[in-house]
């Protein structure tokens, strides 16, 4: 199918990426001619696990890149809108970004299109693109509006695209379902992945695909991303009570997750959740919420206990170090997760800019975000070393903020040697607490005493799952499902 995309950013350059790999032709447009050009030319603007991979196969061919969003209108049956959608200083999204583009694609309708919001947007938002586009004087003959919400993890995107749990179509006729339909086939059938150059993904997928009204989809987008946001803050508050009465959240975790109606995913507590989604759309979805009359003052507890995980660490921080003025401090990590360069939103640069207001020298290091957090923090607030043992050279301690798996990694009798004093404070229970401790190095992670978990963790199964659970031999069966919502 001819797809369009409007849109480069992480969401639109993943998914554009990604159509082409499933076999359609793609335009994706930005309004950042720089960054058109630049990926024209091969140049991929952020950190994305196999993205460049799917650039190298696709770009030129199946994939192009315009700034021309005519070109694309013209070009496609569908077009999918892929925009910002940041905050208002009220919390509730600002959808001027998705308006405009609506505007435009009305003046350019050359044929029937359907339309797809996949940009994470407050329900009504399809309607107000419906009434947008009604109001230019286009026929309704000629555009559905449908919403395609997207699940896309940074730093597991792709394959968070390829090997979806579900494939969630609001859908408001006939014609969209079917064009949507399409557009999915590949995965839902499971044909690409008989593909010899398939990207490997999960042994078996069995992804479900969901028909909903677009305003149900709009919900369950939002509903979502609260509710993982929501079971972050439940297990930092718990980590806050096992810090005080002795237990170990870890094993409080990994017994809770056991549990097959809670789940063992999103319960590692930290410094908090950051990144360009939760924070923006617990606020959005509170919003919501309020505008119809409802006050959900439970999402406002969640926003109020993730603040809350980044000054306990500070403090945890100032415990262990006395004071902190003139200490100079080894930061590993300024993501909001692993697997990124982005640092929107960031928990990590928060501590980054509270430790250095407090007299603290920061130097700091990130395998993939130094870039982009030197071009936000205010010159001077940090020092950023080529590696993680050159900011340990000297420091007086040594500061964990982002899941990266290489930090696990570590060779900690070195890092003891290079340290001025032998603490590490691991805002993500990173580190294997005994590996720590055996180099001769004082350990405090979040939530208590932290032994050995109960049996090993994969740690990293938010991060880096599906990617390394690689099939070797046969394709994955799809053994997929189709829910049609009463
Ligand atoms: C955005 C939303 O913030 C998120 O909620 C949603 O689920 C998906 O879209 P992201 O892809 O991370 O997420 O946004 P961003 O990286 O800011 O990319 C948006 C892109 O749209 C930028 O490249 C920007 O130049 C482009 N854009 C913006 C346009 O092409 N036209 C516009 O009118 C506005
Ligand atoms: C999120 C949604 O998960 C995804 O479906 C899509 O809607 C975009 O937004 P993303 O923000 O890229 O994805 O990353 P995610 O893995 O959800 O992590 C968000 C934040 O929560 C990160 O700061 C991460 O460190 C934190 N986190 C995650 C925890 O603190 N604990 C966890 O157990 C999981």
């Amino acid at each position: 199918m001819k797809i369009s995309v409007v849109g480069a950013g992480y969401v639109g350059l993943v998914s554009a990426a990604c159509f082409a790999e499933i076999g359609h032709d793609v335009i994706c447009v930005d309004n950042d001619s720089d960054k058109i050009r630049r990926l024209s030319a091969g140049e991929i603007p952020i950190h994305e696990e196999h993205l460049p991979l799917l650039l190298e196969r696709h770009l030129g061919q199946r994939l192009n890149f315009s700034s021309d969003l005519g070109e694309a209108v013209r070009f496609c049956e569908a077009i999918f809108i892929c925009v910002g959608t940041p905050p208002s200083p009220n919390g509730e999204a600002d959808l001027s970004y998705v308006e405009g583009v609506a505007r435009e694609i009305a003046h350019l309708l050359n044929g029937p299109k359907v339309i797809v919001e996949k940009s994470t947007v407050p329900v009504g938002t399809c309607e107000a693109v419906s009434r947008t586009l009604l109001l230019s004087g286009v026929s309704p003959m000629d555009f559905s509006v449908a919403s395609n919400p997207e699940f896309l993890r940074e730093g597991t995107a792709v394959s968070d695209f390829l090997f979806p749990d579900r494939i969630l179509l609001g859908v408001p006729d006939q014609r969209s379902h079917s064009i949507m339909t399409q557009i999915y086939a590949p995965i839902l059938n499971g044909s690409y992945y008989l593909s010899p150059d398939a990207i490997k993904g999960s042994t078996c997928t069995s992804t479900k695909l969901i028909i909903s009204s677009v305003k149900s989809a709009e919900l369950i987008k939002h509903a979502s991303n609260a509710f993982l946001a929501l079971k972050i803050s439940f297990i930092n508050a718990v980590s806050i009570v096992c810090e005080r009465v002795g237990a170990d959240v870890r094993q409080v975790s990994e017994g809770l997750g056991a549990d097959s109606r809670i789940g063992p995913r999103f319960l590692n507590p930290g410094i908090g959740y950051g990144g360009s989604c939760f924070p923006k759309d617990v606020l959005a979805f509170r919003s919501v919420a309020r505008s119809v009359g409802y006050d959900f003052n439970l999402l406002t507890e969640v926003i109020a206990i993730n603040e809350t995980q980044k000054s306990l660490f500070i403090a945890k921080i100032r415990n262990a170090l006395w004071t902190l003025r003139g200490k100079k401090l080894a930061v590993l990590g300024m993501a909001f997760k692993g697997g990124t360069d982005d640092v929107r939103d960031s928990p990590a640069l928060d501590i980054i800019l509270s430790l250095r207001a407090q007299g603290a020298e920061v130097r700091a290091f990130d395998p993939a975000a130094m870039k982009r957090a030197a071009a936000l923090l205010p010159e001077g607030t940090a020092t950023f070393t080529p590696d993680a043992y050159s900011a340990c050279t000297g420091a007086d301690a040594l500061i964990v903020l982002t899941e990266w798996p290489e930090f696990a990694n570590l060779d900690f009798a070195r890092v003891r040697k290079l340290l001025r004093f032998p603490i590490v404070l691991d805002g993500r229970n990173l580190l294997n607490a005994q590996a720590v401790r055996d180099a001769g190095l004082t350990y405090f992670g979040i939530g208590g005493d932290i032994e050995q978990p109960l049996s090993p963790l994969n740690q990293f199964e938010d991060i880096f799952d599906p990617v390394h659970v690689l099939y070797e031999q046969a394709p994955p069966q799809v053994v997929n499902t189709e829910t049609q919502l009463a």
